[in-house]
């Protein structure tokens, strides 16, 4: 058996990401075992030591277990997580779809276009109004490549290190080396906006140009995405650093449709009401009428009802479209 010291440092590489630490205390169990006369036990470790220490490799997750946490420098800039979205729980357009398969497709085979000098598409501006799924997107992408998620929101990265955002974004691409993953640029137009202001223009100029010339250097391979709400704010110096530029836009009928019926699937709602509701929800962004269905579904769970009231839905959705029509 371990000892319990050895349990400890084993835990304890763990929740420190460190790897090589991980693989150098279980040899330690291993060589304990066999010590004790254990000797099968003990060759069974060193398998199992041998096939992480394999992985590790492949993933090239620089000697890490493949759960890291931002530390040190990166621990106020970035936030790790691990979603398990899959893009088929996304509402999209054809072409939205298409240029997102084709992401994860080119990456899952990178090895083979590496081979011919060829490299996947990974550096990725998503562009599109509030809540139509850029962030979700994110996700999407980390859960279908079973990558760490990082994110960065931009707007305080900038306002929370004015004076030192270029050496923190030199930080992050940095990072991008070693930790493989996804890496989220959020709101990322905070840098169109701020720049066009009269504030600190030679800040957000240098910032920018900071990101511009990372990005241009990066031959990580992780995958970079910057998500903004502003199409106008961007230009087209920004645009021809990425390897693909996908567009956003607020739902169509049948996707309203299809949004009402994938999040009340577990409920009873029957087909003509879910019609009606989209027509009424022309309009609202999927995060939206996302939101006026848990709504509804609150009420039918609270009161023990397996069927959603329509009038529930169709109050929170005109209650949405009064407020949307209000910012106009
Ligand atoms: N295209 C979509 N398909 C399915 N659900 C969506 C979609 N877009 C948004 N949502 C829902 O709305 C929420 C917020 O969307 P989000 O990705 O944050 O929007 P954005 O980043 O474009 O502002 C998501 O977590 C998801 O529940
Ligand atoms: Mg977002």
């Amino acid at each position: 058996m371990a000892t319990a010291q050895q349990l400890k440092a084993l835990l304890q590489s763990y929740s420190e990401a460190d790897g090589e630490m991980f693989v150098s205390v279980a040899l330690q169990i291993a060589a304990h075992e066999a010590r004790a006369g254990k000797g099968k036990i003990a060759s069974e470790i060193k398998k199992l030591v041998d096939e992480i220490k394999d992985k590790q490799r492949k993933s090239k997750l620089g000697g890490s277990v493949p759960i890291s946490r931002p530390s040190g420098d990166l621990a106020g800039l970035l936030s790790a997580s691990y979603p398990h979205t899959k893009l088929t729980e996304m509402i999209l357009a054809p072409e939205q779809r298409k240029s997102l398969e084709l992401v994860i497709w080119e990456y899952r085979q990178q090895a083979k276009l590496h081979e011919h000098g060829l490299f996947a598409r990974r550096k990725l501006l998503l562009v599109g109004p509030p809540g139509v799924g850029k962030t979700m997107t994110s996700w999407a992408l980390a859960g279908e490549l079973k990558l760490p998620l990082f994110t960065i929101q931009f707007h305080s990265l900038i306002t929370k290190f004015m004076g030192e955002t270029a050496a923190k974004l030199f930080a992050i691409f940095e990072s991008m080396q070693h930790t493989r993953g996804v890496y989220l640029f959020d709101e990322f137009d905070a840098i169109g906006s701020m720049r066009s202001g009269s504030n600190d223009v030679g800040e957000i100029r240098r910032v920018l140009n900071s990101f511009l010339q990372f990005l241009e250097q990066d031959e990580s391979d992780s995958i970079i995405v910057a998500a903004t709400n502003l199409e106008e704010m961007l230009d087209e110096a920004l645009f021809r650093r990425f390897d693909d530029v996908i567009r956003y836009r607020l739902p169509e009928q049948s996707d309203l449709g299809d949004l009402i019926a994938n999040r009340l699937a577990s409920f009873k709602i029957n087909k003509t009401q879910i019609k009606r509701m989209a027509v009424l929800a022309s309009g609202l962004s999927h995060a939206e009428i996302c939101r006026a269905c848990d709504e509804a579904a609150k009420v039918a769970v609270l009161n023990d009802l397996s069927k959603i009231d329509p009038n529930d839905l169709e109050h929170a959705i005109e209650i949405r479209l009064e407020r949307s029509q209000a910012k106009k």
